[in-house]
């Protein structure tokens, strides 16, 4: 996630990028830079850590200039150290870029630079490629070099450039990362959201996809891919500055469910190398190591035990080994079966949940390999962990977790693919089909964010229920038990989630006319059987909203309201199905005017029993 800053004018650039950088703290970050163009030279310093130790660094009067960029950066590849930290510089020190997102290629970029130019990587980034690249194009036009480099990348970025031989511009260059212009008074700016330039101006250009920027102390030129220029209207920010983090968003949970095509995106892409062959970065159990397991615990609280449960069914298919899920509260109280040959994977979105941690350490004296699924980078769980894999959702900050879940759950589907193929299980042109399955989902989970309307309007004929019953088969009983949380958490609505085929043990004696269900049928093998499940509720008078593979009719038939997710593979469909059930939960919450990024009586981090 993290965030880009730029200044070009009369003024101090590096009070202005430092100023910026800190309005951007809540994007998380654990390195920050500044490189500025002094006299025709780059001046660079960055720090791990928090912002306080790079003003250390700059605090010199000498340190300064007129043109700089800037940047917070959050681990992805690489440890949060000072190398990896950006700014980063060309070999010849000349050219300086700062980078968010990810650049798929990189290593085959980095193999083609080392090759044909000799050049010596100082640091585990792929951003690293960027500086290099532009560098190896550089022909006394910054923009031209600029443009020749991000034609040979691939992957997500919003980048911002300066050289040391054009001391009156930055370039900066976007593509699936956010970026903004603004408009000074013999000045401009560069940064990856508004909070950072809210201090400074409020006239703004939204950059879009493909489009090359070049930004001098008087004027904005955009040009898109062809190098054409295009014409921008200004957009002039009316939002205060707690508004303006949630990025015009009325509320976190909101911003955060939509930030979830570019969350999954990330936490993806990077573990995909060219050929689609999963690399689990951070992860270091070797072929044999893999092989000798023979059973794996799944422990987490919350919304993390339910990625867990969708976990338990992915591991199992796709690697062969049985999967036992535990809510970390109990785990440790009951002699847990575990050994040397047990694999316990810890799933916490903070990691700091202290049930969740104990469980951890109760397994591991018990002699288990850890692994943990975190989205904090360096949190208790992680370095308690022997292996770690990042969820990069970036900061989530309602307490209702959402993008932390579908991250976690794109995490489970890598570790049980990687698993099954160490372990020679899972058939390869099984995984080559999930693979591609993966890639899809960052813009069907676009698509899926599409339903919010018509989910809006109906959550107002909702809100008012005192009761909402969940149902699913398959994978969509973990489904319907996230989805209740959600509601649950915050509309305060008593919401119940059961797996369909219970139902008539019990449960079928709370129907009464008007009930409402909220029926999970995205698994074609159940999809008969869950049709079967809605006629059982509906010859009871209960009301039922259904959610379904977009072309699959005969639901629609038989529900009073039917909400389609795009067509997926059955495996996918947690992901998607997830995202209308979270829309659902805001709405009603909104309608009842609950207090949604800070439900009651809850905590965004449990750090006690
Ligand atoms: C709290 C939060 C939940 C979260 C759970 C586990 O209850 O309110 O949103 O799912 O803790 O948290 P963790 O950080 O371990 O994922």
């Amino acid at each position: 996630m993290c965030g880009i800053v730029g200044y070009i004018g009369e003024g101090s650039a590096k009070d202005m990028i430092l100023t910026g950088l800190k309005s951007l703290e809540y994007r998380g970050y654990d390195s920050a830079g500044i490189a500025l163009n002094k006299k025709g030279k780059i001046l660079l310093r960055k720090e791990s850590g928090v912002i306080a130790n790079l003003e250390k660094k700059t605090g010199k009067p000498d340190f300064d200039g007129c043109v700089g960029i800037g940047h917070t950066r959050w681990a992805t590849h690489g440890s949060p150290v000072r190398e990896n930290a950006h700014p980063h510089l060309s070999a010849d020190g000349r050219i300086a870029i700062v980078h968010n997102g990810i650049i798929e290629n990189y290593l085959e970029l980095k193999s083609w630079l080392k090759k044909n130019h000799g050049i010596v990587f100082k640091s585990d980034t792929d951003s690293e490629t960027i500086a290099h690249l532009i560098s190896v194009f550089y022909k006394g036009d910054l923009i031209e070099a600029t443009g020749k480099a991000v034609a040979k990348m691939r992957g997500a970025y919003a980048i911002g450039v300066i050289a040391a031989d054009e001391p009156d511009k930055i370039v900066a260059v976007r593509k699936d990362a956010p970026l903004i212009a603004g408009i000074g008074a013999g000045c401009n700016y560069l940064a990856s959201d508004i909070p950072a330039l809210l201090k400074y101006t409020r006239d703004i250009y939204l950059v879009e996809n493909g489009e090359i920027v070049l930004i001098t102390a008087s004027e904005i030129k955009i040009y898109d891919e062809d190098m054409t220029r295009v014409k921008r209207e200004v957009m002039h920010v009316t939002w205060d500055a707690a508004a303006a983090e949630k990025g015009g968003y009325e509320h976190f949970m909101k911003k955060e469910i939509y930030e979830q095509p570019e969350a999954i995106r990330e936490t993806l892409e990077r573990r995909l190398d060219e050929g689609g062959n999963i690399k689990l970065d951070g992860v270091t159990l070797t072929k044999k190591e893999w092989g000798r397991i023979d059973k794996v615990y799944i422990v987490a609280c919350g919304t993390a035990s339910h990625a867990g449960m969708q976990g338990k069914a992915l591991i199992e298919r796709f690697a062969g080994v049985p999967v036992e899920v535990e809510l970390a509260s109990e785990f440790r109280y009951r002699n847990p079966l575990v050994n040397d040959r047990t694999l316990f994977i810890g799933i916490s979105q903070s990691g700091e949940t202290l049930d969740t941690l104990e469980a951890l350490r109760e397994a591991k004296k018990r002699g288990a390999r850890i692994l943990s699924i975190c989205n904090v980078v360096g949190s208790s769980v992680a370095r308690e962990s022997d292996d770690v894999l990042y969820t990069w959702a970036g900061p989530e900050i309602a307490v209702a977790s959402t993008k932390a879940y579908t991250t976690q759950l794109v995490s489970l589907y890598l570790i049980a693919l990687h698993m099954g193929r160490m372990r020679g299980f899972v058939a390869e042109d099984e995984y080559r089909r999930v693979i591609e399955e993966l890639r899809a989902l960052p813009e069907k989970a676009k698509a899926t964010l599409k339903t919010e309307e018509h989910i809006r309007k109906l959550a107002e004929r909702f809100y008012i229920k005192e009761q909402i019953f969940y149902i699913g088969r398959g994978q969509d009983v973990g489904t319907a038990y996230e989805a209740s949380l959600k509601l649950k958490e915050v509309s305060y609505i008593n919401s119940f989630a059961i797996a369909a085929g219970e139902l008539k043990h019990g449960t079928i004696a709370l129907i009464r006319k008007k009930t409402l269900f909220v029926v999970l049928a995205t698994q074609d093998a159940l999809y008969e059987k869950m049709l079967s499940n809605i006629e059982e509720v509906k010859a009871r008078r209960a009301h039922v909203v259904s959610i379904a593979k977009k072309g699959n009719k005969r639901i629609a038939k038989v529900s009073d309201e039917t909400i389609y997710i795009p067509q997926c593979a059955d495996e996918i469909a947690p992901i998607l199905a997830i995202i209308p059930m979270q829309i659902l939960a805001y709405h009603i919450a909104k309608l009842r005017k609950r207090n949604i990024d800070k439900p009651r009586n809850l905590a965004k981090s449990v750090t006690v029993e």
